[in-house]
């Protein structure tokens, strides 16, 4: 599929086959959410450019890559993107966050934005969409459409799980947008969820149903 990764790294998937499972303890699958969002965000980030810059070592003077231009904008989309949002920002401490709350009105399945704070300058950064679970794409695509009314110019989309409906639904709507996703799955059930899938991931996170 053009524009979409399918990250296919073994402890990827050996970590969401443990998060499908329906009794694995909330503790459990925040600490896996995290883990995943470490390694997807090394898929994520690449290709990033780098520059030389002058450093000294204990014995000389060399030129030595560091990351080049602004930081990146991680975009979490509220509220199990907050799961993911912690291990990526281990990997890139420095990264700018732009939360976006929005959910899903359970009868329509339409996108209601509650929250939008970004950078300022968001037009000069890459940024990260984080939104777990690609489901319908409705909120993927609101949260790009969001984004892009802020000005990012640059957008890239971190998932775990997506469903081909979503994935094809996203893509139509933002076709500059590429996609890194652990598995794409069967299809939707008729509630909007994904099948296999692993159920809410807001709540199996935050231990809500
Ligand atoms: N959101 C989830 O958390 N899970 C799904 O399967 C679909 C949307």
């Amino acid at each position: 599929m053009q524009g979409v990764t399918v990250i296919d790294h073994p402890l990827v998937q050996h970590k969401l086959t443990l998060m499908r499972k329906k009794d694995t303890s909330t503790k459990s699958f925040r600490q896996l959410l995290k883990e995943i969002g470490s390694l997807i965000c090394y898929e994520v980030t690449r290709d990033l450019p780098l520059e030389d810059v002058e450093i000294e070592t204990p014995l000389a003077t060399i030129q030595a890559p560091t990351l080049a231009g602004k930081k990146l904008v991680f975009a979490p989309v509220l509220r199990s993107g907050m799961g993911m949002l912690e291990g990526m920002l281990e990997l890139v401490p420095a990264a700018r966050v732009a939360h976006v709350g929005l959910y899903r009105d359970p009868a329509t399945l339409a996108c209601v934005e509650y929250y939008f704070k970004a950078p300022g300058d968001i037009a000069e950064r890459l940024v990260v969409i984080i939104d777990p679970m690609l489901a319908t794409g409705n909120t993927a695509i609101a949260a790009a459409d969001r984004l892009k009314e802020a000005g990012a110019l640059q957008i890239r989309i971190a998932c775990l799980l997506a469903s081909p409906e979503g994935l094809s639904s996203f893509q139509s709507h933002h076709p500059d947008v590429p996609v890194w996703v652990a598995a794409v799955d069967e299809r939707l059930n008729d509630h909007g969820y994904i099948l296999p899938g692993l159920g809410d991931a807001g709540d199996r996170m935050y231990g809500t149903r």
